[in-house]
């Protein structure tokens, strides 16, 4: 049997932050998700999260998860953390997995093979280490000529020399319980800090394996707001380095952003300042970029998007999007359109071969296939209270500066003449005009 505890209780003061430091988000997720996220990888039997600064803010995230919850009412340390473990864990026979809550970059398959690391030497603790350039504010791990650990010294508790090692604690144990639970109530506070620290637990257990990790950036924990910031760097890194290596061009990836809820098929192109999140999905052959903002959309195959900005909405394959369009609130535009300059879409439906090329707002509106929508053109669906919709048949063509007045239903193979302002309901196959026609007062000057 697994369980996995997650150190979550400390406020972070070096955040400087009125949220709680596992509350700070990295990319769209918070601190102490991603590391719950991590964490599914060994399909553990038990998921606590320890809490206790700002327990209800951190409880309430997490409230769609199922994991359980234990309070540490004071915090006194990592160790003092682990205690509050006893009594839920009490008559629990397997490993404990602990993890701090703040170190969110750790891989599913370092976790996994820490645990069988710790299971195949028949351990009774393995801890997650590794060798940094710049180990400052991390425990220093010591270890016997046989390479098993003896000590971890913070490095506040360290002597000069001792500071010089640089294998250092990540944060990230694997315990036998039966073993910890002896261990946690011998744990003092004996230290610069005052604190009940975790890492003294191993003075108790034997043997106490390390295992270093391959890849130094995993451990990174977060403890300021510029660690934050660099992790942020890292996890960009990580995602674009595996995009890139799938067949995905990304132009210029310093100025680009992915998140990893992202999925892009090979052959996408993505273009400088441009920034793809959350559940978005993006067709092979597309083009997106530059300077365009992507969330929660799907796009299809050979789509062109620029300087655009695409939120909820689905494009489909060979339409092109932008220079500056918006589309937003699951608008949908089917394959082959072409939706141009300066053209806002909300809650509209475009069937397939549709342009609305230039200077246009379409809300709450569907329209049919291979339709022209004239330039300047709106639906005026709001009359103050109420939002109204507006239905186009196929190929019918709205002239150039057209108000659209819903509710409103035009017809097919309809033509409305530019400038007009339609208030009722078009039938197939007619021609509207609905403007005030042109009057010319012939040899008028103005009177002084
Ligand atoms: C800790 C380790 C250090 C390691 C580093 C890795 C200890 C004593 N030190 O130091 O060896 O190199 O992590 O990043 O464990 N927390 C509680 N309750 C508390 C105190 C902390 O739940 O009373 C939680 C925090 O919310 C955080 C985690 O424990 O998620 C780590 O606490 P933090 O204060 O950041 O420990 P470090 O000083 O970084
Ligand atoms: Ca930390």
């Amino acid at each position: 049997m697994v369980a996995i505890a997650i150190l979550a209780a400390g406020k972070g003061t070096r955040m400087k932050s009125t949220l709680p430091k596992v509350l700070h988000t990295l990319g769209q997720k918070t601190l102490v998700e991603r590391v719950l996220d991590t964490a599914q990888a060994l399909a553990p039997e038990r998921e606590i999260v320890i809490i206790g600064y700002q327990a209800e803010a951190v409880r309430s995230s997490l409230s769609h998860r199922s994991v359980e919850f234990v309070e540490q009412t004071v915090q006194l340390g990592t160790g003092h953390a682990a205690q509050q473990l006893l009594p839920v864990l009490k008559g629990f026979v397997g490993d404990v997995i602990i993890l701090n809550g703040d170190a969110p970059l750790l891989r599913p398959s370092t976790l996994e093979l820490l645990l069988k690391t710790h299971q195949d030497n028949g351990n009774s603790a393995t801890i997650l280490t590794a060798q940094l350039a710049q180990p400052k504010g991390y425990g220093r791990v010591f270890c016997d000529e046989k390479g098993y650990l003896t000590e971890i010294i913070e490095d506040r508790d360290c002597t000069p020399a001792q500071r010089e090692n640089r294998r250092v604690n990540a944060g990230i144990y694997c315990f036998r319980w039966q073993d910890l639970e002896q261990a946690l109530p011998k744990l003092t506070t004996d230290n610069d800090q005052k604190e009940y620290y975790l890492t003294d637990a191993v003075n108790f257990l034997k043997p106490v394996m390390v295992m270093d990790v391959a890849d130094e950036a995993e451990i990174t924990g977060i403890n300021d707001r510029k660690q934050l910031s660099d992790a942020y760097a890292l996890l960009q890194d990580r995602i674009k380095t595996e995009w890139l290596l799938k067949g995905v061009t990304i132009v210029d990836p310093v100025s680009v952003t992915i998140e990893d809820t992202v999925t892009l098929e090979p052959n996408v192109i993505v273009e400088p300042q441009t920034h793809l999140r959350g559940t978005t999905t993006i067709g092979a052959g597309s083009r997106i970029g530059p300077g365009s903002l992507i969330e929660n959309s799907v796009i299809g195959e050979n789509t062109t998007i620029q300087f655009s900005v695409v939120t909820d909405s689905t494009v489909e394959s060979g339409s092109t999007v932008g220079p500056y369009a918006h589309l937003r609130a699951a608008a949908v535009v089917g394959e082959g359109c072409r939706i141009g300059n300066f053209v806002e879409l909300k809650n509209a439906q475009i069937g397939p071969g549709t342009n609305a090329a230039h200077l246009t707002y379409l809300g709450d509106a569907t329209l049919g296939k291979q339709v022209n929508i004239g330039a300047g053109t709106i639906t005026v669906n709001y009359d103050g209270r109420n939002k109204h919709r507006t239905v186009i048949g196929d190929r019918t063509k709205i002239g150039a500066n057209n108000s659209l007045v819903a509710p409103l239903t035009i017809g097919s193979d309809a033509t409305t003449a530019a400038g007009s302002t339609i208030v009722e309901d078009l039938p197939n196959d007619c021609l509207a005009i609905a403007r005030a026609r042109q009057v010319v007062k012939e040899g008028w000057k103005p009177q002084d």
